[in-house]
């Protein structure tokens, strides 16, 4: 599959080493598009870089993996009308801890047109760029309104090496938030170590 990833940090460059290697085509979109083309040199594969525009106009999924304070301007700005779109974002203040409106909704609103899911946002990039020590999967909750997007993207978090779990539509993405506030509080705040994440069982 082609996958645009918007931003060359750590979660970026975290999801596109899985990625490349299950087979997909990576481009990144970088604001330096000099820098977007070195992240993609050292991942290797099929792996190239460019600006952001170029990298959402390369991807069926388009990843948004910019700070939050970065995703209003960069979703706006960006032609993603009937693209899956990966929102990774946290927004870890306050003012969001308290409300129940959640951040993929604000992406779906500013990305016009596209298909948002909710998804990654718990996973710490350490996990993403650490060497596979154990055969467990770690559960990626999914939000988003379209089933055929989020069977997409299930695809990918399995390519990631994570199991999805379906957490139902954008109206729940405050939920998938406030996991990842929590386990930044376990792992920061209460000093649990980033080599952490969730796992839903069914007993
Ligand atoms: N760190 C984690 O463990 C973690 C886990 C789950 C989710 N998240 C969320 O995932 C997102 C990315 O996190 P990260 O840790 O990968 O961050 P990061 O390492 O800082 O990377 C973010 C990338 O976004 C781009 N960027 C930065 N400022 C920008 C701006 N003003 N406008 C447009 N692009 C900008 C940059 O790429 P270019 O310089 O190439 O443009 C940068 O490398 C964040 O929203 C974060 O909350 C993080």
């Amino acid at each position: 599959m082609k996958i645009g990833i918007i931003g060359t940090g750590r979660i970026g460059s975290g999801l596109a080493k899985h990625w490349v290697k299950a087979g997909h085509t990576i481009m990144f979109g970088s604001r330096e598009p000099e820098k977007g083309r070195a992240v993609a040199a050292e991942i290797g594969g099929s792996t190239q870089g460019g600006t952001q525009e170029e990298a959402a106009a390369f991807g069926e999924v388009v990843v948004l993996a910019t700070p939050w304070n970065a995703a209003e301007a960069v979703a706006r700005s960006l032609s993603l009308s009937g693209k899956v779109v990966i929102d990774c974002t946290n927004d870890l203040s306050p003012a969001r801890a308290e409300t129940s409106r959640g951040t993929a909704q604000d992406v779906a609103e500013w990305a016009a047109g596209a298909k948002v899911v909710k998804a990654f946002n718990t996973v710490f990039f350490q996990i993403l760029h650490a060497e596979q020590t154990s055969d467990e999967r770690g559960t990626v909750f999914i939000v988003g309104d379209d089933a055929e997007a989020k069977s997409k993207v299930g695809g990918l978090i399995r390519d990631a090496g994570f199991e999805p779990h379906d957490a139902g539509g954008l109206k729940n993405a405050h939920h998938i938030d406030n996991l990842a506030a929590f386990i930044v509080e376990l792992g920061y705040g209460q000093g649990q170590g980033t080599n952490i994440t969730y796992k839903l069982l069914r007993l």
